[in-house]
């Protein structure tokens, strides 16, 4: 991870196009946002580098200025739980920033991305300067606990079959193209980053994979995946 020192007016121009897009910085005036927008240090990370890890103590909040970045839970052996994703545009690190506690999850680059942080200090004097900042960040955090009370829901209740089904519908949902047969096409991923995603075993997906290409719910097409309309009644 290193420090972008080409930061210069377009990174700083492009925070603070993002900050205006936050629904947690949508009350500040535009002179407020800028001063914020220059508070932000940049930072580059390359796929797959961990931006900060679980018990970490540090405090500052980060913002996705480009690529992608996922929180996760990591176990002993190094089997990992995706919590979140996180696109250009989003922000986390929000939990230690409020509370001063360790880390909560680690923040792995799911591509190569640039960041912008930002101090803590420097965030809750905002908030003392505007409150409406901490009424909108806690509709943000409401918003996140309502997404892991489904997660909980799907671990609890659901099986690997039916979390899977789940995973590829939203992920279709979010950015499926339908083809001419009505299959909706997504980009592949691995067997461990599904995994990942759902909670189960490696082997667990490739038991479960295997079986919904023989039903024709999932078709494999190079770098895609091809999910069934039928998909939607196996969950
Ligand atoms: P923090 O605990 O400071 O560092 C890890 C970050 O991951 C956390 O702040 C949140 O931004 C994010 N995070 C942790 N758990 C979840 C979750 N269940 N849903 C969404 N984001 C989370």
């Amino acid at each position: 991870m290193e420090l972008d020192s080409s930061a210069g007016k377009d990174k700083k121009a492009l925070i603070e196009s993002l900050l205006k897009k936050l629904p947690v910085f949508k009350s500040l005036s535009d002179n407020h946002l800028s001063r914020i927008a220059n508070d932000f240090i940049v930072l580059q990370v390359k796929k797959g580098e961990t931006v900060f890890y679980q018990s970490d103590s540090s405090t500052d909040l980060y913002i996705v200025l480009e690529g992608a970045v996922r929180a996760s839970l990591l176990n002993q052996e190094g089997q990992e739980l995706v919590l979140a994703a996180f696109d250009k545009g989003d922000f986390f690190g929000e939990m230690s920033l409020l509370d001063g506690k360790p880390r909560s999850a680690t923040m792995i680059a799911a591509e190569d991305s640039v960041l912008g942080m930002l101090k803590r200090e420097r965030f809750l004097s905002a908030v003392k300067s505007d409150p409406m900042i901490a009424i909108d960040l806690l509709s943000a955090l409401v918003q996140r606990l309502r997404m892991a009370d489904d997660m909980l829901e799907s671990l609890a209740f659901l099986d690997v079959n039916q979390r899977l089904l789940k995973l590829f519908l939203s992920i279709a949902a979010a950015d499926g193209e339908k083809d001419k047969n009505g299959f909706l096409r997504i980009k592949k991923l691995t067997h461990k980053e599904l995994a990942a995603r759902t909670g189960a075993s490696r082997e667990a997906i490739s038991k479960v994979i295997k079986a919904l290409v023989f039903r024709d719910i999932v078709r494999e097409d190079g770098d895609y995946f091809l999910i069934s309309p039928d998909a939607e009644t196996g969950i």
